[in-house]
Order: structure tokens, then sequence, then C-alpha cells
């Protein structure tokens, strides 16, 4: 999961470049790279470590007269973080930057290797580029050496390519990684997300499995299969403001503010002109809803937790027997899946390898599937037989919190919606709940941004800890799974979430005096069994905090700090302790100076399995 970018056209091309890789940063930070076409010659510049890094480079060897570039940004998996892996790499007449892994590398490695080929870096995309060359060096032909190399190769990839004696030109192909292709004024671009491009251009064009690309300076001629067409562009409702700060100090930040207008936005096109949950503009009828019967749920990471709060809204709204299943394990213990079985993968990115593994195999078994995706037109949301886009807008920041948020808001109307086809609610239930998420949530979560300086309070109380515990029951469980990633993704603080009632049975031996423990309470029916484990460890000197309904009187003597959520719905509840947790953990990161928006060791796109 590695960024990749490239242009060919009339305009200075490494501008270009660093402007786009700067964005491309949240898919991999490990190091950096250009290669640029100056005149018949191609220089490489890379290193180790950041964008920042790479200008330093170039202002002291600084690249004049290149209009036709590419540029890669890593995320290391063969071989780690260094000069010499980072890309893009060469091998004879080719130079590439690439996105993907290539499973089978290391045979070929070896048959290359026999051959007389060289290797300078540990990574599989050398080999990857030797492949290439090879083949090119006997058909003298870049399409056709890509061709037969690439169906050789193993995996995943999306590669920018230059080949020596062909200037302004660059070839490109994807296959499982994702690529989108882009015409500007000045000439024509390739990057694994449009988001890169927004400065350039707004007509794009997502390039399918195994297309291949050849970009000139005057157009782009694309080959799948026996065809050879022109790409059909389409134009791009995002803009560049989005993909940028906007006056905020962090992309996390500024994305946790969105949050009340990221909910509006995935809920209102599917409300109808009679105020009731309608999925007609995803293409999904009543009656589809009807035949359900149970639910699969498959995800990654935060998109899994979104899952569980699924859980309890479509067994307790929609009456629909649900599981949450973790990607990367769903293939190794598949459920049983009876007839009425629908798999629903969620997925910010749209491009997760472990989803996307996991709905090829859903469909492999002929079962329907459903994917609910925020960026469009993504592997994930082509592939599916059905989408709900959640339209939270570009996020950048690697931890997720609108993408998240908007993707329990879509699960939570797919359950008023079954429950209102089914009959189970009738027509006021129903209008109930959509009225709460397009306007009670929003609004709650905007009274919650407010508490600013609470959650800065409650995070000064967690620096200095090693070791937080969240915990919850029901629906507070499911929030403590994301609280607590939140938490140690961004701040790097080891927590842990807990089924409130189960901490007694071990864990609690790790409660100390002083030891941090945030509780969660937004049912009120629950209220008082989370107490009772909020009393256990509070005798054993835990340092609580509540973050609780506003209705439910606390006593003194069962929190340092309380944190009260607004009531005007169960849904408003939810959505507002939700920002409490973001914020808490943005706070908590901020203080110890971590790298908010790109904590170490991650991607927010993970197009590896
Ligand atoms: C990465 C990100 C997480 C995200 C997960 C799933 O690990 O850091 O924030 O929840 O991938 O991503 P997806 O794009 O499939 O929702």
């Amino acid at each position: 999961m590695c960024g990749i970018i490239g242009y060919t056209g009339t305009d200075n091309a490494v501008p270009k470049m660093i402007k786009g890789l700067t964005v491309l940063e949240y898919r991999g930070y490990d190091s950096v790279g250009i290669a640029a076409q100056v005149g018949k010659k191609t220089e490489l510049v890379k290193c180790k470590g950041r964008i920042g890094s790479l200008e330093e480079k170039l202002l002291v060897n600084p690249i004049e007269n290149c209009s036709c570039a590419i540029g890669h940004t890593r995320w290391a998996t063969h071989g780690g973080p260094s000069d010499a892996n980072a890309h893009p790499h060469r091998a004879g007449n080719v130079v590439l930057v690439h996105n993907g892994i290539i499973e089978n590398y290391k045979e070929l490695k070896e048959e290359l290797s026999a051959k007389g080929a060289k290797f300078l870096s540990e990574t599989d995309t050398e080999v990857a580029a030797a492949l290439i060359n090879d083949c090119y060096q006997s058909c003298k032909d870049p399409i056709a050496a890509i061709r037969q190399a690439t169906a050789r190769m193993k995996g995943a990839f999306a590669f920018g390519i230059l080949f020596d004696g062909y200037e302004g030109e660059v070839f490109v192909i994807r296959r499982g990684s994702p690529l989108i292709l882009a015409r500007g004024k000045d000439g024509y671009y390739l990057a694994s997300d449009m988001t890169a491009l927004l400065p350039f251009t707004k007509e794009y064009c997502a390039m399918r499995e195994d297309q291949i690309a050849h970009l000139t300076r005057q157009g782009v001629t694309c080959y799948h299969n026996d065809k050879v067409f022109e790409p059909e562009w389409k134009v791009t409702n995002m803009t560049p403001e989005s993909a940028q700060k906007g006056g905020y100090s962090h992309f996390m930040l500024k994305e946790i503010h969105e949050q009340p207008e990221a909910v509006l936005k995935s809920i209102s096109p599917r409300i109808n002109k009679a105020g009731l949950p309608d999925f007609s503009c995803d293409n999904i009828t009543p009656d589809f809803w009807k035949q359900v019967k149970n639910i699969q749920i498959v995800a990654c990471g935060s998109a899994m937790h979104a899952g569980m709060v699924g859980i309890r809204v479509l067994e307790d709204i929609a009456k629909i027997p649900t599981t949450v299943h973790i990607a990367s394990e769903y293939r190794y213990h598949p459920p049983l899946m009876p007839d009425g079985t629908l798999v629903v993968v969620i997925s910010q990115s749209g491009e997760t390898a472990d989803t996307l593994a996991a709905l090829r195999y859903a469909k492999s078994l002929g079962v329907p599937t459903l994917g609910i995706v925020n960026a469009v037109e993504t592997t994930i949301a082509r592939e599916a037989d059905r989408r709900i886009y959640t339209y939270a807008g570009p996020e950048i920041a690697v931890a997720t919190t609108k993408g998240y948020c908007t993707q329990a808001s879509v699960l939570w109307m797919i359950a008023a919606a079954i429950a209102h086809a089914r009959g189970l609610i009738s027509d006021a239930s129903a209008k109930e709940i959509v009225n709460s998420l397009a306007k009670e949530v929003p609004a709650a979560m905007e009274k919650m941004l407010e508490q600013k300086d609470l959650f800065h309070k409650i995070a000064k109380s967690l620096v200095g800890h090693e070791h937080v515990f969240y915990i919850g029951r029901g629906m507070d469980y499911a929030l403590s799974m994301e609280a607590s990633l939140k938490l140690k993704e961004i701040s790097y603080i080891h927590c842990e979430a807990y089924a409130a009632g189960e901490l007694k049975h071990g864990t609690i031996s790790l409660i100390e005096p002083g030891t941090p423990v945030l509780a969660i309470s937004t049912e009120a029916d629950l209220f008082d069994k989370t107490e009772s484990n909020i009393r256990e460890v509070r005798s054993r000197g835990a340092q609580v905090t509540l973050i609780c309904r506003e209705d439910i009187p606390v006593r003194k003597e069962s929190a340092d700090e309380v944190v009260s959520l607004p009531v005007s719905s169960p849904a408003a509840t939810v959505f507002s302790a939700l920002i409490a947790i973001q914020y808490i953990a943005f706070e908590t990161a901020s203080m110890l100076g971590c790298d908010i928006d790109r904590p170490r060791n991650l991607a927010k796109s993970v197009t590896v399995e």
C-alpha cells in the first residue's frame, strides 16, 4: 500500500510529483522517490524518509526541463525502509514504481539471477522491473513486455513504468491495486488515488483489472484483453480544498469536525419524500431487504468496529441475526451460509486487500454481496453485487473518524430499512429513526464538539500512563473497541477494550492505583451493571472517566471526570460518544507530540494481505 503518481505533458513535472506525493503520504511514508525524464536520460532521486527529505535532495541537485516523471511514497513490505529499497527501481531499460506485492518474487528472482540479473534492493518491485526488462529485451515492445511479464506475476500491483527511448511516455498497468488516470489542461496523469491529482484536474478515469494504459503528451490509449480504446473521462465532485486541512492543525481534527455534515450526507440520499428509509438511489428495493434472513459483516480495523455497531442495530431494530468477521480470518474459517445470507463488506478506502479477498471468496460461493464503501469506483465498490456509498468525502488522516462514523450511520439506516420492509416497525417509528439520524445525530455531535476543554483535561490525565482500559456493555463494548483502537494507534499508549462484565475474569489484575479506566454508558438499562464494574476498578484505585448519558444521575464517587452525552435519541447518544472518544485520543496524542495524521508503522489504505 504505497502511493504512486505519474505525469506527462507540457508543464514542469517535478513540482507535480512533490505535490501529489505529499497528498499520497497517507498511503505510506517510509521512503519517497521520483524518476524524471530529462531529454533522453531518466534521473532517479530517492531516499528513506518523507517528502521533506526528497525536497532537500532536489534543492542540492535540482532537476530542470522535465515534463515526464513518475513518483512513489512507500509503506515497507519487502525490505525495510532504506535508500536502496526506495522506489523507483531500475532494471536495464525499465524504471518503475509499484504499489502492491509480487507474491512469487522469490522464484522469479532466482530465475532472473540465473540469467545474470543483479539486484540492488531487497524489494519484490525490483524483481518486477527486471522481469519486464527481460521480456522487453526480446520483444522490444513496451506493451508486449508488460503483458508477458505481468502474466507471470502473482499478487497485486499497480505499476507506473518508463522505458528508455520512449521520451514523454508513461506505461501503466494494474491488477488488484488501485489506479486512476486523469486528464488535465497540460497533460495526462496517473495516481493511486484521485485526491493526489485534485490540485491539477478533476477529469479522471478509474482503471480496470489488468488494463494497460499508454500515456503520451497527446493522449491516452488503453489496452484490455484484445481491445484498444480511449478512456471515458468523468468529472469528480471532490474539490482540492476537500484534501487540504482547511485551517485545522491536523487532518484528523478537521475530519472529526466534519462528522455532523458527513452523517447528514450519508443519510439524506436514502430518505424518500415521505421521510422513510429508501435505498432506491443504490438500486436496492424493499423486496431485496425482505429476502435477507441473516447478515455476515466482513471488514478490517475500524470498519470492522462499525460492523460491531451494526450487529446491535440490525439485531435490535431489524431482528436479523448478524455476525461480524475480521476479513483476514474470514476465508480460513468461513461461517455457514444458509439461504438468505447477505455478506456485507465495509471499507472506507474500497481497496483493503483482506476485505477484497473476503468479498471475492463470498462471491465465489454465489452469496449475494453488498459493499459499504466511501471511495467511489474503487475495487470493492465495483466488485460487490450492490454498493452503498457513505459519501464521507476524502479522508486523509490515517486514523479514521468520519469514515467509521458514516459506516455506522449507514448500517443504522439499513436496519431501519429492513425493519420497515419486513413490517416490523410502523411508518412512524421508521420516520423517527430517519429523523434521529438526519437531524438529532448531527446536532448532538455538534454539541459534543464544543466540549474540547473537557476532552483536553481527560487527555491530560492519560498522559504518562502505559496502560489504559475502555469498558462498556452491549453497544458500549462496540464503542470501546473503536475507542481503544483510536487511542493506541495515534498516541502509542497501550489500551484495551473490555466488555465491562468480563474484566473481573482476569484482566482486573492489571488495575493498579492510578490506572486510567474509561467507561462508556449510552444505554440507560445497562448503567447499573456498568456502574458495579466501575466500583470494582475504583476500589482498586483506578482513575475513572465516565462517558455517560446526561439523564443518568452519576454518584460523585463513581468517577473522577464525567462526559455527559445528549439523549435526544439512542443514535444521538451513541454518535456523540464517538466524538468524545475520538477527541480524547486526538488530544492525548497531541500532548504527547505524536505524528497524529501519520502514526508510525501504519498506512491508511492497506492493499496487502
Ligand atoms: C487501516 C486503517 C484503519 C482502517 C482499516 C480498514 O488499518 O488504518 O483506519 O479502519 O485499514 O480500512 P478500510 O479502508 O477497508 O475501511
